[in-house]
């Protein structure tokens, strides 16, 4: 299949990066409203959306929010009936990007990561009246960037403050405990491969086991040991609560923006 990608920005080079690599992609093609340095053989840069919509049999819509309507209303003539129209944006609900498609009838929604460009993303994805197997296609196309699930719409925006933002949440915890490893005499780039292979591990841990995470955090803490003493300033701290409210306001936030 060609994939046609509108946007070539952080989402749009993450989703080229991660479906170089699958069977079923003949072509990537992406635009974007500057020219810019490509930086991937694999990726051919078309000089006009519709140009990109007419040869397309999967186009990822990658541009901002503000930007979709005017980029969706550009395309559609061009979009060919059986063509599975993706977007990521962010607060863009179907009913919208069905309205701004003028009637075209394959879309699906989604909200991946930025991690699907190292293949370790997390997409959800929804739809409305997709026929099963084109919503299994997008799906799958974006299992090859990481894991997809598919959820209800009525969680997007949950999963937005979550999943979606929920990388910029980590980079500041490792960013944080970076610096703790330089105040205890580490090079700084010692202690950011520490703290990274740290974060790492634990998520794989959780990934890969059936144990809740207190479970495993039990298993860390040693009676009268130190890391109960680590966990106490997180306690005082209000990290728990802290990083709960945080992704409830971003929810929040994409549900207002949304509305
Ligand atoms: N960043 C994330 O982690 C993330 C996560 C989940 C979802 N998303 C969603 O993904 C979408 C893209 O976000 P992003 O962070 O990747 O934004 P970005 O880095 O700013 O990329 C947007 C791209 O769209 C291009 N563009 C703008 N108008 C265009 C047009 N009329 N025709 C063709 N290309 C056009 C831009 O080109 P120029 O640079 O030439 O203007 C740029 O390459 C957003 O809707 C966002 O909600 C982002």
């Amino acid at each position: 299949m060609n994939v046609g990608i509108l946007g070539y920005g952080t989402i749009g080079r993450a989703i080229a990066a991660g479906l170089r690599e699958h069977d079923a992609v003949r072509s990537i093609a992406a635009t974007t409203r500057r020219r810019v340095s490509l930086g991937d053989s694999a990726v051919t840069l078309l000089a006009s959306n519709a140009e990109l919509a007419t040869q397309s049999d999967v186009v990822f819509a990658c541009v901002k929010p503000f930007q979709l309507e005017g980029v969706l209303r550009e395309v559609a003539p061009f979009l060919k009936p059986e063509t599975l129209l993706v977007s990521t944006a962010a607060s863009v609900r179907l009913d919208q990007l069905h309205a701004w498609a003028n009637g075209h009838r394959l879309i699906a929604r989604a909200m991946p990561n930025m991690p699907c460009r190292i293949g370790e993303g997390m997409t959800v994805l929804c739809a409305r009246e997709l026929p099963p197997e084109k919503l299994e296609l997008a799906r799958s196309l974006f299992a090859t960037l990481g894991r997809a699930l598919i959820i209800d719409e009525s969680l997007m925006d949950a999963a937005t403050g979550l999943s979606g933002c929920g990388p910029a949440y980590i980079y500041l915890v490792i960013e944080a405990l970076t610096d703790a490893g330089v105040k205890l005499g580490f090079s700084h780039a010692v202690a950011r491969e520490l703290v990274a292979q740290t974060v790492l591990g634990s998520a794989r841990m959780v990934l890969e086991s059936d144990e809740h995470p207190a479970a495993l955090k039990m298993a860390v803490t040693t009676p009268a040991g130190c890391t109960v003493d680590g966990l106490m300033e997180l306690e005082d701290g209000k990290l728990r609560s802290t990083l709960l409210r945080a992704a409830v306001a971003a929810a929040t936030r994409s549900a207002e923006l949304a509305s």
